[in-house]
């Protein structure tokens, strides 16, 4: 398994995973795996492709990935005029109820330093060999480099499996928020922990 940049011929495969992992992903229809993707996986891929890692197997197909954003600015803008859009017309009513919590959630805490964010996914044959722990660190060292002071997610409160990646990772949970947690780290201390 290795860890590289995200290419453009990445993109279906990473919607593919993106759904495969998904907790809502139970024999969606065609709009509504539109409307997972344009929430979790495109936004990143088509917008901030340099911010975004994949774990390949030998035949070089990516079995996992990190996407991030580094600029909320971007992110908020483009989820208002685009990708939320998308979500509400394929059949998640609830998204722009969901979304706009989520962007309170990002904006609460990147006042905090947290300015970037992340989603991170593999599919069950990648799991349990450290690949996430080495695509954390690439996207962490890459963070660093930039400047960028901290990173947050937002995880469902019963991902037990999850969780315990982002605590072992170096990350602290910064607040509970009904079923979901936000947990954030700051970019140099994610480097030395996971450098560890
Ligand atoms: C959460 C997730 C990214 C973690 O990635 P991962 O590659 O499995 O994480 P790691 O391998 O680094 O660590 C996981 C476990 O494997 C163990 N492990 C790490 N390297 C190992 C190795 N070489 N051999 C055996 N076990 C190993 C770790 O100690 C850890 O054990 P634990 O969970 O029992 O404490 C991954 O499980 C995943 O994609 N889950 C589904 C989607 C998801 O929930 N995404 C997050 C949404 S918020």
């Amino acid at each position: 398994m290795k860890i590289r940049s995200y290419k453009l011929s990445d993109k279906e495969r990473l919607r593919e995973i993106c759904l495969r992992t998904s907790s809502y992903a139970d024999r969606p229809s065609e709009a509504r795996k539109n409307a997972l993707c344009a929430l979790y996986n495109d936004y990143y891929t088509e917008c901030e492709a340099d911010n975004c890692f994949v774990a390949a197997d030998d035949a070089d197909e990516a079995t996992g990935y990190v996407v991030c954003s580094t600029c909320l600015s971007d992110y908020l803008a483009a989820m208002q005029n685009r990708y939320t859009a998308i979500a509400k017309a394929a059949g998640r009513p609830f998204a722009g109820l969901e979304q706009r919590v989520t962007e309170a959630l990002l904006s609460k805490h990147a006042e905090e330093g947290y300015t970037a964010h992340l989603h991170i996914n593999l599919l069950d044959e990648a799991r349990h060999q450290g690949v996430g722990s080495a695509l954390m660190r690439t996207l962490a060292k890459h963070l660093a480099d930039r400047n960028v002071e901290g990173v947050m997610l937002i995880c469902g409160s019963d991902n037990t499996n999850a969780r315990n990646f982002y605590e072992r990772c170096g990350f602290e949970l910064l607040q509970k928020f009904f079923c979901a947690c936000v947990y954030g780290a700051f970019t140099e201390d994610l480097v030395r922990k996971l450098s560890e």
